[in-house]
């Protein structure tokens, strides 16, 4: 290609850094020709330079060293694909001062420090990208910064773990227990031996952090996002959701609202006919409305080491563009300190209760009772067969939408109702 190559360093060589590495030994004038410039893989930083990979790599190329990568002056941008906070963020912050452009698929390090990493890149003049971030293969953080630039974004609404929705979707479909199909997503190889980040909703929170910053180009921390996991979830909420016209997801979603967003992870009844109901397997979907677009979906593998290495080359191949054209090809974000998270209690929503209740005269006006004080109004009530062995009913109620405080309110009311035996599911409807 004539000019000097683009040296890169990578750090991590697993399921995505193979995929990376791969595609950068084996597909090089390719790559060379869309980036306008040779890129070398230069040095590769991994835990253990003895580890049998899944690559053919030359030896020499690896090292245990982190100073091999971070302050080798030739290298001008490094490529993280390890995982984890620390040590990972020290090093991409000292990539960063050193003038390293960096790209990222950590979303723990770019959720929780994502702001302060942009910031201390755009003064050393040097770009952080971090497509593979959220949702693997699918191109968003480009969509948001790029495409739909030009738009006021409404509100993002995603299935964006494919864990869970890999667990719920076998709940539902084969009446399997969460245990059982958690076994069965960790044999399939989509969940983690300890799977408490997806099941917990963890996972989804960092990548909707990232997203409503993204979106809004406001700071909004993990923390600050009300946090609901699939544990609570039991078989028969999906036979009572089929019946009532929803399927059971794994939503995350954010909103705006005047001066402050809505952000949320929870489990949620969403509405069959609506395309987030219709995500099968471990695919991930993000629905996205902007003032000027509409409405937009984008659908695909949200993980994976291919999907993944395809958003992170994808990067490196636009960061080479604009680096040797010397432009900076995408604008940089700026955020905006004064915008909030609004708590989940002002949030309005709609909600699915079931209840055992003693099967006797009066428990139905007990519970209309508690609904009306707390100003909750009712859409549908569904009394299911007592249970004859102890006298228990099955109530299923659904709501209009109402302040979530007050539909706490009525749960905690209802559950200490001497004629209420239990209020087992409660599920706010999308
Ligand atoms: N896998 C996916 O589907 C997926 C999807 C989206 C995003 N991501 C993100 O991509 C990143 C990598 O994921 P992965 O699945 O490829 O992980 P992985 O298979 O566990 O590989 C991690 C690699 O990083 C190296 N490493 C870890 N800590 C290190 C350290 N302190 N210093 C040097 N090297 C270190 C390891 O070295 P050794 O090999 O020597 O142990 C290993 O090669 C994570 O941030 C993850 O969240 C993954």
């Amino acid at each position: 290609m004539g000019a000097r190559p683009l040296n890169v360093g990578l750090i991590g060589l697993g399921t995505v850094g193979a995929q990376v590495a791969g595609r950068m030994l084996g597909w090089g004038p390719q790559l060379s020709r869309r980036a306008g410039v040779d890129l070398c893989l230069r040095k590769v930083l991994v835990r253990d330079v003895r580890k049998r990979r899944s690559i053919e790599i030359d030896h020499e190329l690896l090292t245990a060293d982190p100073s091999q990568v971070l302050d080798d002056p030739s290298i001008e941008v490094l490529i993280e694909v390890a995982g984890g906070d620390e040590p990972v963020r020290s090093y991409l912050e000292r990539a960063i001062a050193a003038g390293k452009h960096v790209i990222t698929a950590n979303k723990v390090v770019m959720a929780k420090h994502g702001p302060e990493l942009l910031d201390a890149a755009a003064e050393r003049n040097v770009d952080v990208c971090f497509e593979a971030a959220v949702g693997g293969g699918i191109p968003l953080i480009s969509t948001f910064r790029v495409d739909l630039q030009a738009n006021r974004i409404e509100r993002v609404s995603a299935v964006i773990n494919g864990t869970t929705n890999y667990v719920l979707g076998r709940m539902s479909a084969a009446g399997l227990s969460l245990a059982e199909a958690v076994a069965e997503a960790q044999a399939a190889g989509y969940a983690e031996a300890d799977p408490t980040d997806d099941i917990g909703g963890f996972d989804a929170a960092y990548k909707l952090a990232i997203l409503s910053s993204i979106a809004y180009e406001i700071k909004v921390r993990p923390e600050e996002i009300y946090r609901e996991g699939i544990e609570r979830v039991e078989p028969v909420d999906f036979r009572y959701a089929r019946e009532l016209g929803y399927a059971i997801k794994l939503i995350a979603h954010t909103q705006r609202h005047p001066g402050r967003v809505e952000a949320r992870v929870h489990p949620a009844m969403v509405p069959l006919d609506h395309p987030l109901a219709r995500v099968e397997g471990a695919e991930n979907a993000v629905f996205v409305e902007g003032d000027l677009v509409g409405q937009v979906l984008l659908v695909g593998q949200g993980a994976g080491g291919g999907p993944t290495a395809s958003a992170v080359v994808g990067d490196l191949i636009d960061l080479a563009r604009s680096i040797r054209r010397r432009v900076q090809s995408r604008p940089s974000f700026s955020f905006d300190d004064r915008i909030g998270v609004v708590p989940i209690g002002e949030v309005k929503t709609r909600a699915y209760y079931r209840i055992q209740a003693q099967d006797k005269p009066g428990v139905v006006a007990a519970v209309g009772q508690v609904f009306a004080e707390e100003g909750v109004s009712i859409s549908s009530f569904i009394q299911k067969d007592a249970f004859s062995h102890d006298q228990t009913a099955e109530l299923v109620v659904m709501t209009h939408p109402s302040l979530d405080a007050s539909l706490q309110r009525a749960r905690e009311r209802m559950a200490g109702l001497e004629a209420i035996r239990a209020v087992s599911s409660f599920l706010r409807v999308f």
